[in-house]
């Protein structure tokens, strides 16, 4: 099979386009013929060498669509739609960047759709962050304020469009005010533009503040994003697209205002049903979700996929077909 190997992290042109055996499932595993995956910002922090517990060579990719080739304890038939994601996939052992890979029955979910593979591939991960940031750690609600620090991000697309059919207002920002014919097209009510001082924006046009905020830009921006909520409100880190993930010298009762609740929501910790995953499928194949993507690349062209994400003038998300 081909697969891109990372022998060593650094730069897009370290992924190595080479010829393996296809893998072998073993105990609990799946052999999944991988048909298209999407790429992800933690792969991107992976090939910088963010990610300190990956080993090299490591064949990145934590997520992807495809069918069951073997699946040795028979749970999956030959042929399966299954979806993957997380668990360690692209990080641990090899993941989806490949044509073949052999993955833990655990992290599957089987599912039906008539979608193209590149719809498909740009679903799993983005989707699952979407529905857990919202339902299940900020609890959305009809007519709540939405704040979404990171809006042009494929995420935040995504969760405008979800959010904005459960009836919320939607703010959303983006550092470049070039984008905002962007986001309001994707439906968002008012767009602000991030310049790291955000609180006394919001506080000019919210006065009380927000209710809901999905903060996606990093723990660089979470304090200020903790003053742009509303008593009672809720903040969730979801995304760290700046690449700061932790807070030095943390005080909460200095960093937290009082009554505003800050969560967080992982796709790695808490999996979104597979029933919410299959209705999901459903509203996209409805068109009652556009899902916004941005370029499609073959795997040999997988270095490019990389350079794109890099250059952040994605506005969408990027998939990969095999
Ligand atoms: N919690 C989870 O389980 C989970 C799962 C998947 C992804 N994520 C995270 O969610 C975030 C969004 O992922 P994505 O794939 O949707 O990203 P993406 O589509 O690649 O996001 C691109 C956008 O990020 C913004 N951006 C880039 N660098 C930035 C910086 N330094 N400061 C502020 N904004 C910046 C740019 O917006 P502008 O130029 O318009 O400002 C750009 O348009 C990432 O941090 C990702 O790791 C979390």
């Amino acid at each position: 099979m081909r697969a891109a190997v990372l022998y060593y992290p650094g730069g897009p042109e370290n992924f190595i386009l080479e010829q393996r055996p296809v893998p072998v499932a073993g105990d609990g595993q799946v052999l999944i013929k991988v048909k298209a995956f999407g790429l992800n910002r933690s792969e991107l922090m992976t090939r910088k060498g963010l990610s300190p517990s990956v080993v090299f060579p490591r064949v990145l990719g934590i997520e992807c669509v495809g069918e069951v080739e073997n699946d040795p304890a028979g749970v999956f038939k030959k042929g399966e739609k299954v979806a993957a994601f997380m668990g360690e996939m692209g990080r641990a052992y090899d993941g989806s960047y490949a044509e073949y890979a052999v993955l833990p029955g655990s992290i599957l979910t089987p599912f039906h759709s008539h979608l193209s593979w590149e719809q498909l591939g740009a679903i799993p991960e983005m989707f699952q962050t979407v529905y857990g940031s919202l339902h299940l750690a900020l609890g959305i609600k009809k007519n709540e304020t939405l704040l979404i620090r990171g809006g042009t991000s494929s995420i935040g697309m995504l969760a405008t469009q979800i959010a904005k059919k459960e009836g919320l207002y939607i703010v959303a920002t983006t550092r470049k005010p070039e984008k905002e014919q962007l986001l309001l097209d994707n439906g968002v009510d008012e767009v602000l533009i991030d310049d790291g001082n955000l609180s006394s924006k919001v506080k000019a046009s919210f006065p009380a503040g927000i209710d809901k905020i999905l903060e996606l830009v990093g723990t660089g921006t979470l304090k200020d994003s903790l003053q742009c909520a509303a008593q009672g409100g809720t903040v969730c880190m979801a995304g760290m697209l700046s690449e700061q993930w932790s807070i030095s010298d943390f005080a909460p009762m200095e960093y937290i205002p009082a009554t505003v609740r800050l969560t967080m929501y992982s796709t790695g910790q808490i999996r979104v049903n597979k029933e919410h995953f299959q209705a999901f499928i459903r509203d996209v194949e409805a068109g009652n979700i556009k899902l916004n993507i941005s370029c499609t690349f073959k795997l040999d062209d997988i270095a490019a996929a990389h350079r794109l994400m890099d250059s952040n003038s994605a506005d969408g998300k990027i998939v990969v077909v095999i």
